[in-house]
């Protein structure tokens, strides 16, 4: 994983999956049964006892920290719920430019320590050749929570947060900005190998206010990441934007590209060029068929990617809570069997 991800040739296509360990897992929903969602992310033990058993059972080549992406907000004066069907909740958003001063500043890392004791756990619990992958979201898809305080079909209270109020918009994206560099340097300095960033819902802007409102404030977080450490930048649901999304990092070596399953690989890595490396991209749906179907669509992935150095399979998307677990592992078997070199 690590070869792939500087964009060296491996001895065979790694693979691990967004949401790898989660509802979909007989282990997870255990757990889960007696300890509500929020409280899990903060006892760290849980953390790196949920991932470790889901990278033992898939027999995966990467973990990812077990935390969420909303986590940072609490510091940051956001208060934050799951509801009972398991989606966020946010108590108090920012709902307009005059609100921006509300979102204050992550003064003290410390708050998001167990954070940090979840990636000592998991990576003491490791073998040595596993990279542990730590991850914040983008400042747009951060931006867009803190605004419309939940999931959103059309993203309204947001364009229009950033289209009357540059200004304002400019201020809540480099505050957010700061606190992700920060908290990704803290599961660096705790021991992470890898750090990927999550921009999640970054496609439902078009090209140029991708380029406007977004870019430099993603340039920003890229840009503070030790150099020696692979970024994944992974975004979804616009094709239209990947060669804008590349241009976050620079020039930027260890950078891996995250796409979905909206474009075809061989196309996405012609856009980006051969030099950057590329993780994805199977419709995690895919994952609800049978293992025959499931093993020609990794075939397909597979032959897009024709052998090439820089190749970490992934979904285009995390698993759904419905998948059965077999199927997940009949991929990962797959794809280590398939892509293995003679
Ligand atoms: O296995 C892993 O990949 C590690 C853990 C992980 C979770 N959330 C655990 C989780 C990661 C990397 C995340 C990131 C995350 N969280 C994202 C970015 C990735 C993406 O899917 O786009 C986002 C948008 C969130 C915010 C969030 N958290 C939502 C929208 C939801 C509810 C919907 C859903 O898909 O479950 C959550 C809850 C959540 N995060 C669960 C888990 C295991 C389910 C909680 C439960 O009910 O047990």
């Amino acid at each position: 994983m690590m070869r792939a991800a500087r964009c060296e040739s491996a001895d065979c296509t790694p693979i691990w999956l967004m949401r790898q360990a989660g509802r979909y897992m007989a282990e997870y929903r255990a757990i889960r049964r007696s300890t509500p969602f929020l409280q899990l992310c903060k006892n760290s033990d849980l953390c790196a006892e949920i991932m470790l058993t889901a990278v033992k059972r898939l027999k995966v080549d990467a973990a990812i920290i077990f935390s969420d992406l909303l986590l940072i907000l609490e510091p940051m004066g956001i208060q934050l719920q799951f509801s009972a069907s398991g989606g966020p909740l946010l108590d108090n958003p920012i709902r307009t430019p005059a609100d921006t001063d509300r979102l204050l500043e992550l003064e003290n890392i410390e708050a998001l320590d167990f954070v940090m004791e979840a990636v000592r756990k998991t990576r003491a619990g490791l073998p040595e050749s596993l990279p542990l992958v730590g991850f914040a979201g983008a400042p747009f898809t951060l931006a867009a929570y803190t605004i419309e305080g939940g999931s959103s079909r059309d993203y309204r209270l947001t364009k229009s947060f950033m289209y009357n109020d540059a200004g304002a918009w400019n201020s809540l994206m480099s505050r957010l900005a700061r606190a992700i560099s920060l908290y990704l340097h803290a599961q660096i300095a705790a021991g992470v190998q890898v750090v990927q960033l999550f921009d999640s819902w970054a496609g439902c802007l078009g090209v140029d206010d991708y380029r406007r409102y977004v870019l430099p404030h993603t340039q920003a977080v890229i840009a503070s990441i030790p150099s020696e450490v692979p970024v994944i930048h992974f975004t979804t649901g616009n094709p239209a934007l990947l060669s804008l999304v590349k241009k976050s990092a620079g020039n930027r070596k260890n950078l891996v590209m995250g796409i979905d399953w909206r474009m075809r690989l061989d196309d996405a890595w012609q856009t980006i060029g051969y030099d950057t490396a590329i993780q994805g991209n199977l419709d995690p749906a895919v994952l609800l068929s049978t293992p025959a179907e499931i093993c020609r669509q990794a075939r397909e992935i597979l032959e897009q990617a024709a052998g090439r150095a820089g190749h970490i399979f992934n979904l285009g998307h995390g698993v759904l809570p419905q998948t059965p677990v077999e199927n997940v592992i009949a991929l990962v078997d797959a794809v280590h069997e398939l892509s293995l070199k003679a």
